[in-house]
């Protein structure tokens, strides 16, 4: 396999060219080098009666489209009529607008670009199309019972897949606009160790992809009122939060919900992914967890059997804590509502932060379920 050329294997122009002209002459070229101060390129090649110019760029970004154009426009003047083809060859690469003008060149063109690596040369293919962004990954976050943290968990999922490296877009489609009151229309999430990201925050009614064309990844904080929701979004929905209370008295009541929930779902959408996940949680002590595990999984177990893409998410495993930084983030609104705080409760308060880790547990489990890996920015 060939590597890169690192930057501190060729130190200079010169030791670059002779590394190329090596290169070449391994391909049964007779290469020869230009004139000092020659202008248009650096080497001459031959074989059979084919000649050819080669310019080279040592560079430690990629080529520009000026760049190119002036060898393109160089072969296409006197002294370079005179060559059956040029190559272009550089160190790193390729920026967007040069291979975008490669593209406007056809297949007759003279042309051929190249990168150089430690044992070989690599041609770009410019007739070969890109591939087609990826599709944008649609979650929704809804259930209709109201006050059980849709808007905490949308625009906290939202922030930990940030910090996991996606460029996300939360969408609020709640009329009510909680989270444009809480988080305006993007929020900063610090990250301790880097730079921190943005999300943008879009209106239901502003909705429209190409505004976020950088996102893999889409976020809806949905209205309770599945009818107040725009359905051909609804309908793109790959995967739904589902989130829920565990409390004792209340797990055969939410059960109920949870099963209108998914039939009004189902109505619109047969195809998105639904995962319960347990909001506020208490730790009530092992015993008792058990007894409340066994009572929430039968909660559920009539849906699970009808559907198989409905889920419950094990609170063990994947659970977001009751705290007072998501308490306090949502008194925010009271306070302030003309205002909004344009932040999470991610801060961390001596070092640790639930939020911060619960979110960042859901999405590590969400990455793992949905395989949105792929997505990923960097
Ligand atoms: N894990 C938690 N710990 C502490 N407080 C929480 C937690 N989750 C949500 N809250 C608080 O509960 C309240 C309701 O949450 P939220 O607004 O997210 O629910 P919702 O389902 O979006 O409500 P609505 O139906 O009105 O849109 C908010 O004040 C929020 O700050
Ligand atoms: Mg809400």
């Amino acid at each position: 396999m060939s590597s890169p050329l690192e930057p501190q294997s060729i130190r200079s122009f010169p030791e670059f060219k002779q590394h190329v002209a090596e290169l070449i002459h391994k391909a049964d070229w007779t290469v020869e080098t230009a004139k000092i101060n020659q202008p248009g390129y650096d080497l001459v090649v031959k074989k059979g009666n084919l000649v050819g110019v080669v310019q080279l760029k040592w560079l430690i970004g990629n080529v520009t489209a000026p760049q190119l154009l002036r060898f393109a426009d160089f072969l296409d003047f006197d002294e370079g009529k005179k060559f059956n083809f040029g190559w272009f060859i550089t160190t790193k690469g390729f920026g967007g607008p040069a291979l975008a003008l490669m593209k406007t060149w056809g297949k007759d063109t003279k042309i051929r670009c190249w990168i150089a690596y430690e044992n070989k040369l690599i041609m770009i293919d410019h007739t070969v199309p890109p591939p087609p962004p990826p599709k944008k990954v649609y979650f929704g976050v809804f259930t209709c019972k109201g006050g059980v943290g849709k808007t905490t968990v949308a625009g906290h999922l939202a922030g930990a897949l940030a910090l996991q490296g996606f460029n996300v877009a939360l969408v609020d489609l709640d009329p009510e606009q909680n989270l444009q009151k809480l988080v305006g229309d993007g929020v900063f999430v610090p990250n301790p160790k880097g730079v921190g990201t943005t999300i943008q925050v879009f209106d239901g009614d502003d909705w429209d992809e190409d505004a976020a064309r950088d996102c893999q990844i889409v976020i809806c904080d949905c209205s309770p009122a599945l009818e107040r929701n725009p359905s051909d979004i609804i309908k793109r929905l790959d995967y739904c939060i589902i989130p829920t209370t565990f409390n004792p008295l209340g797990i055969s009541k939410h059960g109920k919900v949870i099963q209108e929930t998914v039939t009004q779902i189902r109505e619109i959408n047969n195809e998105a992914h639904l995962f319960v996940l347990v909001n506020n949680f208490k730790d009530p002590g092992i015993k008792r967890l058990r007894l409340l595990k066994e009572v929430y999984s039968n909660a559920y177990k009539e849906i699970s059997k009808k559907d198989n893409k409905f889920h419950c998410i094990d609170p063990e495993e994947v659970c977001i804590r009751a705290s007072d930084l998501l308490y306090y983030w949502g008194i925010h609104i009271l306070e302030n509502p003309e205002n909004p705080a344009s932040r999470l409760a991610f801060d961390l308060v001596g070092g640790r932060c639930y939020p911060r880790e619960d979110f960042i547990n859901l999405a590590d489990y969400i990455e793992r379920q949905a395989g949105i890996g792929i997505l990923r920015a960097n």
